[in-house]
């Protein structure tokens, strides 16, 4: 039978359960960017900002595949530039504060590269 007394309040408990994910990220903090400390002297990066902060991971991976498989050294960039491919002596001789750079945005998204086991962290850190 039809029972209208239960339907509405029903409805409702359905609703509110239903939409509570969206309530509950009501007024979250959002997750703010870390102040980075960019080198001192007024340069481009390789790529264009946007660009480097979304595919830096594959930029490396590419440089480290065309210096140690393909033997090639020199990458030239979208904007036609040439750029000795090292990550200690072009990456990081301008990123050279890397604990404020490289070690902040990285610990921010709980990423933690593991390739100065090997390659050597810019002095300025320490
Ligand atoms: C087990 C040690 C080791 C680890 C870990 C390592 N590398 Fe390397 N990498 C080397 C060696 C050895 C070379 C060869 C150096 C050369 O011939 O110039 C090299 C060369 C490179 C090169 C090209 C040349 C240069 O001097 O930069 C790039 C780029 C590179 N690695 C990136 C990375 C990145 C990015 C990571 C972390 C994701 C990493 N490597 C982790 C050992 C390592
Ligand atoms: C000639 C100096 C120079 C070199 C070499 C260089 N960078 Fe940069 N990088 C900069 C500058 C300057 C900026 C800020 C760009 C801007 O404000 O337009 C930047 C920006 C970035 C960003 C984005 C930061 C953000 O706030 O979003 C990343 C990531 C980055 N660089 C990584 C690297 C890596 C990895 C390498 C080596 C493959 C490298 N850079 C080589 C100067 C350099
Ligand atoms: C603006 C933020 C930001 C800056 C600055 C930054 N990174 Fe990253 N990096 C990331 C993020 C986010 C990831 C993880 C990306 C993923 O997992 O897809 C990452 C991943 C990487 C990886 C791959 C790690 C892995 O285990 O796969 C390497 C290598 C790396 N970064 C090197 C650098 C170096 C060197 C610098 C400084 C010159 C730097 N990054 C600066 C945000 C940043």
């Amino acid at each position: 039978m039809y029972n209208a007394k239960y339907i509405a309040p029903g409805i409702l408990i359905f609703l509110a359960l239903f939409t509570l994910p969206f309530w509950y990220n009501f007024g979250a903090p959002k997750y703010e960017r870390p102040a980075l400390a960019l080198p001192v002297t007024k340069t481009d990066c390789i790529e264009p900002r946007d660009v480097m902060a979304a595919t830096h991971m594959q930029l490396l991976d590419t440089w480290r595949d065309m210096a140690l498989r393909q033997g090639k050294r020199v990458y030239v960039s979208s904007g036609d530039k040439e750029w000795t491919i090292s990550l200690q002596n072009t990456c990081m001789t301008c990123h050279v504060n890397k604990a404020e750079f490289c070690d902040k945005c990285h610990n921010s998204n709980s990423v933690s590269p593991y390739c100065w086991d090997c390659h050597v962290e810019p002095r300025g850190n320490k």
